[in-house]
């Protein structure tokens, strides 16, 4: 299955990839996972992405697609794939439909978690990861069962540098001036499907399994 995870900022796509990767097993590739591994890791890639990141800017579409036509020639991704933050403006989609024509492979279906923008701010405000694995919680509505400590490896948990209130402004006007254009791009394509992302993520995740069990 070749599945889209679409959303704005906040909306829950890491958190349900997470939940996706182990039912359907098949790679969660993210792009703003591997821009951030690149800017920890120092790479030429991790320098030009981290300032515009801290901003709540877009990285530039040549240097995003790239980095996602090496991904997806990759051989884990023979058995399908969930893209997550990727596409986020039609000339990413068009650089995507291409690739994918290349591969011999279509996009089985485009899931939009949608969460209304006054719920966003909040999400991404209180959201810690952990170090060491990478899980994602919510002070409020993903705890921990200790305040810093993840539950699955007892890694510390850290902050987003671009989870503030004034990089949200940015990155949800980017959402709103590039990306939510791409909703009637895959409408039109007649693979798009919209989840109710303020129900609890259980439910969400509920949602999206049911629709992918329509989907071959
Ligand atoms: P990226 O990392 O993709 O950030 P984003 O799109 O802003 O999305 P987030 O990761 O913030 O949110 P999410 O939807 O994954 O939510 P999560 O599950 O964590 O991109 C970062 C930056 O990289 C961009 O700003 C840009 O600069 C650059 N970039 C990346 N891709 C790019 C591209 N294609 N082109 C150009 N630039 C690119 O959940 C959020 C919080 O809510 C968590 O705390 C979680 O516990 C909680 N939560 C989740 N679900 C629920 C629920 N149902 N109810 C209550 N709380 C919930
Ligand atoms: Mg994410
Ligand atoms: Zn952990």
């Amino acid at each position: 299955m070749q599945l889209l995870l679409m959303g704005p900022p906040g909306a829950g796509k890491g958190t349900q990839a997470a939940e996706l990767v182990k039912k359907l097993n098949i790679p969660h590739i993210s792009t703003g996972d591997m821009f951030r591994a690149a800017v920890k890791e120092g790479t030429e890639l991790g320098k030009q992405a981290k300032a515009v990141m801290d901003a709540g800017g877009l990285v530039p579409d040549e240097i995003t697609i790239g980095i996602v036509r090496e991904r997806l020639a990759k051989d884990d991704c023979k058995k399908g794939f969930i893209l997550d933050g990727f596409p986020r403006t039609v000339e990413q989609a068009d650089a995507l439909k291409n690739i994918l024509e290349n591969l011999g492979i279509k996009l089985s279906r485009v899931l939009n978690i949608h969460v209304p923008v006054s719920d966003l701010v909040e999400r991404a405000v209180g959201r810690r990861i952990c170090k060491k694995c990478g899980a994602t919680y919510h002070v409020k509505f993903n705890p921990t069962r200790e305040e810093g400590v993840c539950d699955n490896c007892g890694g510390e948990l850290y902050q987003r540098k671009d989870d503030n209130e004034e990089t949200m402004k940015n990155r949800l006007s980017a959402y709103e001036s590039s990306t939510k254009p791409l909703i009637d791009y895959y409408k039109k394509a007649g693979i798009y499907t919209e989840i109710d992302g303020r129900q609890p993520i259980d439910k969400v995740t509920e949602d999206l399994l049911n629709v992918l069990s329509t989907v071959n």
